[in-house]
C-alpha cells in the first residue's frame, strides 16, 4: 500500500524505519494528500507519519499558547498538529500547490483556527512581538536569501520570552543523497542531487544558498541575529522524545542534521 502512495525511493527509504509504528502511521491522511496532490510524494510521506506523531513532537518542545507560526510550512502536517493547543496557528510558504493542500487538509479535518499564506521567510506577514512558539523545520537551507536576515525577520516577530525550533540538515544529509542517486536510474534524482552538489560548491566560495549547516555555522548565524541558543541536538534529543526522529540521527557516520531551540534575546 505504502508502495502505491510513495513512488521516489528516496522517500520510501526515509519511511521504512516508520513503518511498524502503526501507533502513529495515517494511510487514510495519506491517501488524501495523494488525491489532492498526486506527484508531491514528499507532502504525503510527511501526512503518512500521522498528526499524533508531530503532536507528541510539539508537545514536548512547546509550551500551549496563543500564536503559533510554521515557517516553510508545506503541506500544513506542523501547523495542523499545533492547532490542537494553540489558539491560533498561522502556517506561511511560498509554494501555492503546498498551500493548496494544506488548506484542503485543514477543511477535511475540520480544523478552524489555522491559516495558510503565502509569503517568504523574508518578509514575514505577521505584526513585531506576536509569536508565542515558531517552527521552521527542513526549510533554512532551501531559503535563497543570506540566513542571518531571515533569522532575523523570524525574530522580529516573536514575543519576548517565546521560542523557536529549528531542523536543519548536516553533511550527512549530502552523503546519503549521492548514495541514493549513484544506486539509481531516475533522471529526476541525477538532476536534484546536480543542484544539491552545484549549491554545496558554491557555498565553498561563501556563496548563499547553501544546501546544509554544520553546527558552527548555525551557532553563528544566531548570535548575530539576536537569538540566545537554549538546546542544540541530534533530532528529539531536545525534551527527551523517546520517539524515532523523522531523519536518521546520522548517515556514514555524520550527522544527518541537528535541531536547534532558541529564543529571542532581550
Ligand atoms: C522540505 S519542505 C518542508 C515542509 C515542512 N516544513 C515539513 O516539514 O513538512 C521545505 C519548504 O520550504 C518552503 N520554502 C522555501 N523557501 C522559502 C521561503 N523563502 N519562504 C517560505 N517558505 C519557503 C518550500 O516551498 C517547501 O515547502
Amino acid at each position: 500500500m505504502i508502495e502505491e502512495l510513495i513512488t521516489d525511493p528516496t522517500f520510501r527509504q526515509l519511511l521504512k524505519p516508520h513503518l511498524d509504528n502503526a501507533q502513529f502511521l495515517s494511510l487514510e491522511l495519506g491517501k488524501l494528500v495523494k488525491e489532492y496532490s498526486p506527484d508531491d510524494d514528499f507532502s504525503v510521506a510527511q501526512y503518512l507519519l500521522g498528526l499524533e506523531y508531530y503532536k507528541k513532537r510539539l508537545h514536548a518542545i512547546f509550551p500551549p499558547g496563543q500564536l503559533f507560526l510554521d515557517v516553510g510550512c508545506g503541506a500544513g502536517n506542523w501547523s495542523l498538529s499545533a492547532a490542537s493547543f494553540f489558539q491560533q496557528v498561522v502556517g506561511v510558504d511560498l509554494r501555492e500547490d503546498r498551500l493548496k493542500v494544506a488548506t484542503r487538509m485543514a477543511s477535511s479535518i475540520k480544523c478552524s483556527n489555522v491559516r495558510f499564506e503565502s509569503a517568504s521567510a523574508l518578509r514575514l506577514p505577521l505584526d513585531s512581538g506576536v509569536v508565542d512558539a515558531l517552527l521552521c523545520y527542513n526549510v533554512l537551507q532551501f531559503i535563497d536569501h543570506p540566513h542571518r536576515l531571515v533569522l532575523s525577520e523570524m525574530r522580529r516577530v516573536m514575543k519576548p520570552g517565546g521560542l523557536a525550533y529549528f531542523w536543519v540538515p548536516d553533511i550527512g544529509i549530502i552523503l546519503y543523497y549521492l548514495r541514493q542517486t549513484f544506486g539509481s536510474r531516475s533522471v529526476a534524482q541525477w538532476r536534484n542531487m546536480s543542484r544539491i552538489l552545484g549549491r554545496a560548491f558554491l557555498s565553498l566560495f561563501g556563496f548563499r544558498p547553501i544546501s546544509w549547516m554544520n553546527q558552527n555555522y548555525m551557532l553563528n548565524i544566531c548570535q548575530r541575529s539576536g537569538w540566545d541558543v537554549k538546546g542544540v541536538g541530534s533530532e528529539c534529543s531536545i525534551g527527551n522524545l523517546d520517539l524515532k526522529p523523522i531523519f536518521p540521527p546520522e548517515y556514514a557516520r555524520f550527522p544527518f542534521g541537528r535541531e536547534y531551540l532558541l529564543s529571542p534575546r532581550s
